[in-house]
């Protein structure tokens, strides 16, 4: 039976509820999203994307009392980030980030820094992966940017950046600030509204629970004004126009939604509010706290990051002397099926942050809410049974 450390990629498994919400929305639900005749069933695809948008809303303390139509769905947040960045910015903008980012928001960055349309700052972080509020306010004081972009917890070691902080930083001076909420969504609090955040970017299938194939966007109503859509088409809406409607949702969504994945994340949602952000948070914190306590009695292993649970979701990247991590990784797949993840996890410049570069990244193993302690007792079994073996010299 597979044991899934993984959970930084995506969420497994989801609850039940995701599965059987999906299916039944494509054997008996089904029908297309304001493309029919006020059906019964028209009117119940319509009411099930209002609902997702709702959840969205409530979970991340959107503006105007959580008004669901500032929701925008896309098929994940590399989409969202691509919508809010290439929407936004415009010829001589100046863009600020730190070096601990995914490439769903580093490679549009940089690829609009190369047509010579921004300019681009990135803040080196430390070897635990923070962002020092001292840093941005060093460079905040020197230059004027028009956009922040920053992701609240690493993919690679877990370390949480101080959001309020952070916010309050951009805010005394100004400048819209994106959130890359991918690995925090779900997992921790957050408040869009309290923390004026310019757009809060999402996926569904981490901690949110949802379906691959879902993300989107929260924003702020005033800066999804200010944000240019990124595709046109049918919205089932205003037809009569041959120009992209202004009105919100509809300005950002052109073409079919993914459906099915919506009926997941509704249900996903639903299933997080009743469970509480809290309490996944605090369980997590638990597990966390129980592999990182026998990763650290272990011999012959390197872990990078923060060596305590402050500040940091159960994401662990692990090197290992003498060995190569995505030999170990493969080991474990093996046998006894153990699943983690090797190599540099789409972050580049966070790995030479943290210092594993060098060893070609690092072995990230993922808890999540529905890991038992049993589960990670096996694993720390699995990997002493491995490094108790010589390595080859
Ligand atoms: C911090 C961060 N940002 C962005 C992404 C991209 O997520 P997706 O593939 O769902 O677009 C990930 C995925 O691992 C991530 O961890």
């Amino acid at each position: 039976m597979a044991i899934y450390l993984n959970n930084a990629a995506t969420s497994w498994p989801k609850p039940e509820v995701v599965p059987r919400a999906m299916f039944d929305f494509l054997t008996s639900k089904g029908a297309n999203l304001a493309r029919g005749a006020a059906a019964k069933r028209d009117l119940c695809t319509m009411d099930m994307v209002m609902c997702c948008r709702e959840n969205i809303a409530k979970i991340f303390d959107g503006f105007q009392d959580a008004d669901p139509r500032y929701v925008t769905f896309t098929p994940n947040i590399t989409e969202a980030l691509n919508v809010v960045l290439k929407g936004y910015l415009k010829p001589g903008m100046k863009v600020v980030t730190s070096s601990m980012e995914h490439n769903a928001s580093m490679r549009p960055l940089r690829k609009l820094e190369q047509k010579g349309v921004i300019e681009l700052t990135v803040i080196k972080c430390d070897r635990e992966g923070v962002l020092h509020l001292e840093d941005l306010n060093a460079a905040m004081e020197k230059d004027h940017f028009d956009l922040m972009v920053f992701t609240h917890a690493s993919n690679i070691c877990g370390t949480v950046q101080d959001l309020p902080g952070i916010s309050a930083i951009c805010n005394g001076y100004g400048v819209p600030l994106v959130l890359d909420s991918a690995q925090t969504a779900g997992v921790i609090p957050i408040s869009a509204s309290e923390l004026n955040l310019a757009a809060l970017c999402f996926t569904g299938h981490k901690g949110l629970m949802g379906p691959q194939g879902m993300g989107g966007i929260l924003w702020r109503p005033d800066f999804a004004g200010e944000v240019d859509c990124f595709i046109e088409g049918g919205t089932g809406s205003f037809s009569h126009l041959e120009f992209q409607p202004d009105m919100m949702p509809d300005k950002f969504e052109a073409g079919t939604p993914n459906l099915p994945g919506i009926a997941g994340l509704l249900a996903a949602t639903e299933w997080l509010l009743e469970e509480s952000i809290e309490n996944i948070q605090s369980r997590e914190y638990e597990l966390g706290s129980f592999l990182l306590h026998g990763l650290k009695k272990l011999q012959g292993l390197e872990l990078a990051g923060k060596m305590t649970m402050e500040g940091r979701l159960p994401v662990f990247p692990i090197n290992f002397k003498g060995r190569d991590h995505a030999e170990v990784a493969a080991q474990l797949a093996d046998d006894p099926g153990i699943e983690t993840r090797p190599g540099l996890h789409c972050a580049p410049t966070a790995h030479k942050t943290i210092g594993t570069w060098g060893s070609g990244g690092a072995m990230r193993v993922s808890v999540g809410y529905f890991n038992t302690e049993e589960e990670i007792e096996i694993f720390l079994k699995a990997l002493e049974g491995i490094l108790s073996i010589p390595a080859e010299a």
